[in-house]
């Protein structure tokens, strides 16, 4: 049966720990001659703005021999209505795997439902797996395994937040969330990984001895028109060096980019001792390397 990456719980542990294990075999290996994928192509649509999600796949792809075509609604079909169901078994024909970024994990099951050819979540409403692969192989690249340690999350949670939640299980770490009344991640998702994962008010506590601190963005692609409200509600939430200090000394600060600095982090964070943003951004190169290999050898 063919395999799909919509969500991080679409895959085993085991799985995701290998594909991190992989994903840094691969960036150290970086062999020119290693093209597994010649003559395959990557489908990959994007609804929304990208700039790493696209690079990446698009990089990737080329680097192991292969091809990615990138498709938005303007100038294809679903900008004209064309049904999910038809243009996922029409590039299912055409095509070895189909990247997706929408604001819809619903329509991306819907994608994956009529696709002969695995289905990748590339950011939907509600996850981004691929961003979580990239922040687990930085933070074994750095610190070594995860399992035990604390991550706290602080801001809003949101899609990538909700990644998050989902690799605290299978990689054997703690969360803790810190966000805003009003913006607390999906209630079911959390019932479901409680024994992982812990929603706290403030971000001090969840800061308190952690061993990593996360951020993203407080206004999420789509919620343009809450900004103002938004930066309000989180204005309490920067990441800035006085909340790093609550941290253990040696934490990391990741953020899955893009950053605004003065909003969510401070310019001090983004650029100082504990940021790993760029091994971060790098690693989506790596991770989806070994993702793609993973799912078009299967
Ligand atoms: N982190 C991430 O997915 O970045 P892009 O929006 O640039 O793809
Ligand atoms: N939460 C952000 C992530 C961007 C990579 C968004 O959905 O816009």
């Amino acid at each position: 049966m063919v395999r799909h990456f919509l969500k991080l719980s679409d895959f085993t542990a085991d799985e995701l720990k290998a594909l991190v294990a992989r994903a840094i075999e691969l960036k150290r290996r970086r062999d020119p001659a290693y093209r597994p994928f010649v003559g395959k192509t990557l489908a990959m649509i994007f609804t929304k703005n990208s700039t790493r999600t696209r690079v990446s796949f698009e990089a990737g792809m080329a680097q192991l021999g292969g091809h990615a075509i990138f498709l938005s609604p303007r100038d294809t079909q679903l900008g004209r209505n064309e049904p999910l169901a038809d243009t996922a078994r029409v590039l299912a024909r055409m095509c070895d795997a189909i990247m997706v970024r929408n604001d819809s994990q619903a329509d991306q099951e819907e994608i994956a439902r009529h696709s002969r050819v695995p289905v990748i979540n590339g950011l939907s409403d509600r996850h981004h797996p691929c961003q979580l692969l990239a922040d687990i192989q930085t933070w074994v690249e750095h610190r070594g395994d995860i399992r035990g340690k604390t991550a706290a999350w602080i801001g809003d949670g949101n899609n990538v937040c909700q990644s998050w939640i989902e690799a605290a299980a299978p990689f054997g770490f703690k969360l803790r969330i810190a966000t805003p009344k009003g913006y607390e991640p999906d209630a079911t998702l959390l019932a479901r990984n409680a024994a992982a994962v812990e929603v706290m008010r403030g971000p001090t506590f969840a800061a308190n001895g952690a061993d990593l601190i996360v951020t993203d963005t407080w206004t999420s692609m789509g919620q343009e028109k809450e900004e103002q409200k938004r930066l309000a509600a989180f204005s309490s939430y920067q990441v800035d060096a006085e909340l790093m200090a609550r941290a253990k000394p040696d934490a990391l600060f990741m953020h899955c980019l893009p950053a605004h600095r003065g909003e969510e982090v401070s310019e001090e964070v983004m650029e100082g001792v504990h940021s790993v943003v760029w091994d971060e951004a790098e690693n989506r190169l790596h991770a989806q390397k070994a993702l793609l290999e993973f799912l078009l050898k299967a």
